[in-house]
C-alpha cells in the first residue's frame, strides 16, 4: 500500500502536495513542527482532508521509528526558509544550514534508516548547483548532495519561482514571476522556447501535480528533474 508523509506540509507548495495526494486517494500525514504555534488550525485544516497530523520532533531515531510505525513509502520535503522568515522569526542568518540544509539531510537519513520509504522527494531550487551563487542556491546544493549520499532512493526537483495565492504575502517573489514570465514569453516568441520553459514560474498546484507523479514513476528514482518538467 502507497503511504505518504508530507514534511513542511504547512507550507505552499505542501499543503498543495498534501491536497493532491488526498485527491488521488493516498493514505497521507502531514508532519507539523512540534513547536508550531498553530497546531490546532492545522489539525482542523488537514482534519478536513482525512489527513493525519504528525508532530514527530526533528530527530532521525524519532522520524525513522515514525515512517516505519506508519507504513510510509513516499516522502515529500517541502521544508525550507526564507530571509524574511528569519529577520521576522528573530532567526540567525545561518538559517539556511539549519533550516534548508539541516532538515532535509535528517529526514533523508531517517527515511533510508526506516526502510520502508520507496522514494524521497526533494523540493529543492533552480540554481542549486556546485558553483551556486549565494546562500541559499549553495545550501540547496549541499542538501541535494546530503540526500544522495542519504542512500534512500530519491527525485530531487528544482522549480522556477512559485506562484499562486498564498496565505502570507510575498510581493517581490509574485512581481518577480510575473514580470520573467512577460520577459520570457516575449523571448519564446523569437524561438528561445528552452529558456522560456526553463525559467517560467509554475504554481503550487502544478507543482504538486508534477512531484506526486514523479514520486509513483519509477524511471524518475535517481534523478534530478529541472522546472520546465514541473510545469
Ligand atoms: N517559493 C518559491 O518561489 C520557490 C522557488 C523554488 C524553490 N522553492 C523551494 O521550495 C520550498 C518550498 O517553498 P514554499 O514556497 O512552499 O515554502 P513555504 O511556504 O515558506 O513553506 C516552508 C515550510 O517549511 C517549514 N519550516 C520553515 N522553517 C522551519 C523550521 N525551522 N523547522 C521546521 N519546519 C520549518 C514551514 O513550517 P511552518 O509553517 O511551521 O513555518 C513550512 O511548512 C522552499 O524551501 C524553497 O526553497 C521555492
Amino acid at each position: 500500500m502507497t503511504a505518504a508523509f508530507v514534511a513542511g506540509a504547512t507550507g505552499f507548495t505542501g499543503k498543495a502536495v498534501v491536497a493532491e495526494l488526498r485527491q488521488r486517494g493516498i493514505q497521507t500525514v502531514a508532519h507539523v513542527r512540534p513547536d508550531s504555534r498553530e497546531l490546532s488550525r492545522w489539525q482542523e485544516h488537514f482534519g478536513g482532508l482525512a489527513v493525519e497530523v504528525d508532530t514527530t520532533p526533528w530527530q532521525a531515531d524519532a522520524l525513522a521509528d515514525t515512517l516505519q510505525r506508519r507504513g510510509v513509502t513516499l516522502v515529500f520535503c517541502c521544508i525550507g526558509t526564507t530571509r524574511t522568515r528569519m529577520k521576522a522569526q528573530g532567526q540567525a542568518q545561518n538559517s539556511y544550514e539549519a533550516v534548508d540544509y539541516a532538515l532535509p539531510k535528517l529526514l533523508a537519513e531517517a527515511s533510508a534508516t526506516a526502510g520502508c520509504v520507496t522514494r524521497f522527494v526533494y523540493l529543492s531550487s533552480l540554481g542549486a548547483g556546485p558553483r551556486a551563487q549565494g546562500a541559499y542556491l549553495q545550501w540547496r546544493w549541499k542538501a541535494e548532495e546530503a540526500v544522495r549520499a542519504s542512500g534512500v532512493p530519491f527525485t530531487i526537483a528544482r522549480p522556477s519561482i512559485i506562484t499562486g495565492q498564498r496565505d502570507e504575502a510575498r510581493p517581490s517573489e509574485a512581481f518577480a514571476g510575473k514580470a520573467a514570465d512577460g520577459f520570457l514569453s516575449l523571448l519564446g516568441a523569437f524561438g528561445a522556447t528552452t529558456l522560456r520553459d526553463r525559467y517560467r514560474s509554475t504554481t503550487d498546484t502544478r507543482l504538486a501535480n508534477a512531484l506526486v507523479r514523479l514520486a509513483l514513476d519509477p524511471v524518475q528514482a535517481g534523478q534530478t528533474v529541472l522546472s520546465e518538467h514541473l510545469q
